[in-house]
């Protein structure tokens, strides 16, 4: 059911919660599903880290959308939509000024659109929310589906990746207007990590001590299929986000990489976690605590848009949906033996788990944190440059009662903005309640929040800031290149389906 078709049932939202939800959380924007069935002990299932991808020929990947069967809940059988039939999907390494393409083959029974989040990438292959790839197979018209054509590809479509970007932890995961929620939630997410000469020489933790840590909740139902709202276990149809979801769709188990709660075996040594908010909706506040002794500190060297120009310490990190965090943390500071358990300031219950690491053994650690880490160009404001507001705000309007940008719905034929390229601009984000806005194209620099300066978790490049309740965020932002049509949106899930986006064209 597409967005425009169930509008008309939002004008009669139900008050009650559908399938035990409980309440929203501190801090959260959503509602919890209860899972219905029993979940397991936490810390007891090994980290997996997802494979990285294999190219099929030099700087060319294969990645194949199909519905698989995986074990996420100890056995228990759990249907996906996964990249390769796997969730997480493949992790895709590149580097930077070197052109990739990573073909998308489409063996599901829905649409999907690819978008590659925190790319430097043109138009054509950032996965506009209306440039679908169609099933295998598939003839049927589905440009009917939304009044709106998009460039549809029939089967297979080639995303090409030019590279020319500083070494970050990109995330690659789907984006089809309306659908996206129930698409991630399914399993199509995966890390895209883009590395150059420069950070290699830092001397960061590497090899086995460098962790992609993707980070998303979820619920389960008697079948052992992710809960969702109204979705059957065949995944045939993806459902459109219902009335009583419209706030986000929380789920009652953390998964780190697709596993509930999971336990790594560390040594006493120095390791670079990259830290992603896969969730829909759940926003987390980690630390890292130790048995009666104080939390170990989160360096942290890079963000959203890779490295900050020096670390940056913390005793805890917060991420909303969308957001990365690039920390080290130092394992030697502990006795060997001591379990340090990731833990979520904002949860609740199950929820303020995610994860833990024991350390088992001493070993030599080589790495360094080098005081100064990157030169991060500061973008400078020009004392006339336009300042463009973005207001994220519930309806109603009309007959849409979902969520809107500067009161409008999603009109992917008519853009908001005409961003001249290479112009720094001030954007100022205003909010009713908690929105994670996001850029596509470029990043940006928080420059305040309300009457204040950034946040602690604002420093360096950004595409994902995460606007409090009734806050303004400032930030400089500056498209460097690449023409064409690009959207901002809302990063909690349920909000982007329910048309919190806004389409802009660079010029
Ligand atoms: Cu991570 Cu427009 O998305
Ligand atoms: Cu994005
Ligand atoms: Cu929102």
């Amino acid at each position: 059911m597409g967005r425009r078709t169930f509008l008309g049932l939002l004008g009669a939202t139900a008050a009650g919660v559908a399938l035990g939800g409980c309440g929203t959380a501190a801090g959260q924007t959503g509602e919890q599903i209860a899972s219905a069935l029993p979940l397991p002990p936490p810390f007891r299932v090994p980290l997996p880290v997802p494979p990285v991808a294999r190219p099929v020929a030099p700087d060319r990947y294969l990645i194949t959308q199909r519905v698989a069967e995986v074990e996420v809940l100890p056995g228990v059988r759990t249907p996906v939509l996964g990249y390769d039939g796997i969730f997480p999907g493949p992790t895709v390494e590149a580097r930077r000024g070197r052109r990739i393409v990573v073909r998308h083959r489409n063996e599901l029974p829905v649409p999907t659109v690819v978008h590659l989040h925190g790319g430097h990438t043109a138009p054509e292959h950032d996965g506009w929310p209306l440039d679908l790839v169609l099933p295998v197979g598939d003839t049927s018209d589905w440009s009917g589906h939304h009044g709106m054509v998009g460039d549809h590809s029939a089967g297979e479509r080639d995303h090409v990746y030019d590279g020319e970007q500083r070494a970050a932890t990109l995330w690659y995961h789907d984006h089809r207007m309306d659908f996206t929620g129930p698409a991630v939630h399914h399993g199509l997410a995966g890390f895209h990590l883009v590395r150059d000469d420069e950070e290699d020489a830092l001397g960061l933790p590497r090899g086995e001590r460098e962790l992609p840590l993707m980070i998303c909740d979820r619920s389960f139902a008697a079948d052992g299929a992710f809960a969702y709202p109204s979705l059957d276990r065949s995944l045939r149809t993806l459902p459109g986000v219902e009335a009583d979801w419209t706030e986000g769709v929380l789920g009652d188990v953390v998964l780190v990489n697709g596993a509930p709660w999971p336990v790594h075996e560390v040594d006493a040594a120095r390791y670079r976690l990259r830290l992603l908010n896969a969730s829909g909706a759940r926003r987390y506040r980690l630390s890292l605590t130790v048995p009666g002794a104080p939390d170990l500190p989160l360096v942290q060297v890079g963000s959203d848009g890779g490295l900050l120009g020096a670390p940056v310490e913390h005793a805890a990190v917060e991420l909303a949906p969308g957001e990365r965090s690039d920390v080290v943390v130092d394992f030697g500071l502990v006795p060997v033996g001591t379990e340090v358990t990731v833990r979520n300031g904002l949860g609740r219950g199950t929820t303020a788990d995610v994860l833990r690491f024991r350390v088992v053994r001493a070993a030599p650690d080589d790495s360094r944190v080098p005081a100064v880490l990157s030169e991060v160009e500061p973008l400078v404001v020009p004392a006339d440059a336009p300042v463009r507001t973005w207001t994220f705000t519930r309806g109603p309007v009309g007959d849409h009662r979902g969520w809107t940008i500067n009161g409008l719905p999603f009109r992917p034929d008519e853009p908001q903005a005409r961003v001249p390229l290479g112009e720094v601009e001030v954007w100022r984000f205003v909010t009713d309640v908690h929105h994670p806005v996001h850029v596509h194209l470029d990043p940006f620099q928080v420059l305040r929040r309300g009457a204040g300066g950034p946040g602690p978790w604002d420093a360096g490049w950004k595409d994902t800031v995460d606007v409090r309740p009734a806050e303004i965020v400032d930030v400089a932002v500056r498209f460097a290149d690449h023409r064409g049509r690009y959207v901002v949106h809302c990063h909690n899930l349920e909000h982007e389906d329910m048309a919190m986006m806004a389409a802009l064209d660079t010029v």
